[in-house]
């Protein structure tokens, strides 16, 4: 029976997530016997490093007790070792753990944000970037990226332009989810000089950080004068295959801010105990796994993009980083076509599920045309996922061009 009860403001315009809202019409498919190639969620297909389940195995505790709300020594301690590998000093009080990158993002944008402030963001944007800012009364402020230019940052002009008297932080995600673009060291100087002069936060969100094909990237961790202002936002979901996990960090130099992220994290009592037993020996397993599997995401991205520029009117660049790519379809509403996709279409009992692009702009109307691909599958499901889109947009009564 439906309930006349209010609910409040953030909870009616808490989007749904453009990645997941499709599953039960997949799920529907499903059970018609279609079998179903998902490349709309970042979920790898690399299995998890057995150092994980090896020491969670090996616990020998009779109690699964709380731990400290910081996070158990031995995991960041870990993480510690981590970031000094990559050349980022840090002490144990330099990092929070928290429940997956997405606590690490809510509570970096509530602990620097009155409601109704602002942070300044680069559409298209990581999707759940909308509904934390929702949650905290945040507003966003998107500024365009495009695809003509390899969704790189706009000047730093245009950057300064958006910067208001509530504006609070820059959020960037580098390398980038939903368009594999990894920022060069000049827009990461654009973004450190903007944040100096106007007091700002730059929360970063690194999870993609070893997820690079060409070039290499930069932590805001090393930007100089940015000490107390650089705020990184990691997971180990991707990095390690452990999405189910749910471990994350929050990594500041800030002491204040660490002070808030640890009554933040006192309220919601601590994170998973066995959880970050075992992604401490990953973390110590150090970085062995990362070569091939950068190799094999390598070889998805290129039998993905391969495939898509056989398909006539698609439009995208190759990316550089994380695992998606941005592309725009020949369709009148890509909401529309990626539904379609699985209610009304197959290929020989298989069809593939995207993420429509819509869901990653703030600003209305815009990514209509365009979708999300995540090549998380091997290089040769991506090819035939793709082959399926191509003969789905051919098919699709709302395609344009025709
Ligand atoms: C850019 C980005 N940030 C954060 C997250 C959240 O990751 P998790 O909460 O699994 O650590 C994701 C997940 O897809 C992501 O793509």
């Amino acid at each position: 029976m439906a309930s006349t009860l209010p609910l409040s403001q953030r909870a009616r315009l808490m989007p749904a997530s453009p990645i997941r809202k499709l599953v039960p019409l997949g799920d529907a498919a499903k059970r018609r016997g279609i079998h179903v190639y998902h490349l709309n969620i970042g979920q790898p297909d690399i299995e998890t490093p057995p150092e994980f389940m090896d020491a969670v195995r090996a616990y020998r505790e009779k109690v699964i007790a709380y731990g400290h709300s910081q996070g158990l020594s031995v995991f960041i301690e870990s993480l510690v070792r981590y970031y000094g590998g990559l050349g980022i000093p840090l002490a144990p009080k330099n990092v929070f753990v928290t429940t997956g990158g997405s606590e690490a993002i809510t509570f970096a944008m509530m602990a620097v944000c009155e409601p109704g402030e602002e942070i300044i963001v680069f559409e298209p944007f990581y999707t759940n970037y909308n509904g934390f800012a929702i949650m905290g009364g945040i507003r966003l402020v998107p500024l365009e990226t495009r695809a003509e230019d390899g969704y790189h940052l706009p000047s730093e002009e245009t950057i300064e332009a958006a910067v208001t008297p509530r504006t609070r932080a820059i959020l960037i995600c580098n390398p980038n989810n939903p368009t594999g673009t990894v920022l060069r060291p000049d827009e990461l100087a654009v973004i450190r000089r903007i944040a100096l002069r106007h007091g700002l936060y730059v929360l970063s969100d690194e999870v993609y950080r070893e997820f690079v094909y060409e070039g290499e990237t930069r932590s805001v961790l090393s930007l100089e004068g940015l000490e107390q202002q650089a705020v990184v936002l990691d997971s180990l979901s991707k990095r390690y295959s452990l999405c189910g996990s749910r471990m994350g960090c929050i990594v500041s130099r800030n002491e204040e801010l660490m002070g808030a992220f640890l009554r933040f994290g006192q309220a919601r009592l601590c994170t998973a105990t066995l959880e970050q037993i075992g992604s401490a020996a990953l973390v110590d397993a150090g970085s062995k796994y990362f070569a091939p599997m950068i190799d094999e995401y390598r070889r998805r991205r290129d039998a993905t993009y391969e495939e898509l520029m056989k398909i006539p009117g698609v439009v995208c660049r190759k990316p550089s980083g994380a695992f998606y790519i941005m592309a725009r379809l020949p369709v009148d509403d890509a909401d529309a076509f990626a539904a379609w996709m699985l209610s009304d279409f197959h290929d020989g009992n298989e069809t593939t599920m995207i993420a429509p692009g819509s869901g990653f702009y703030a600003t209305p109307g815009r990514g209509k045309d365009e979708a999300r691909l995540a090549y998380v599958l091997a290089a040769e499901e991506c090819r035939r996922a793709i082959e399926i889109l191509g003969r789905g947009i051919e098919a699709y009564p709302g395609r344009i061009g025709r």
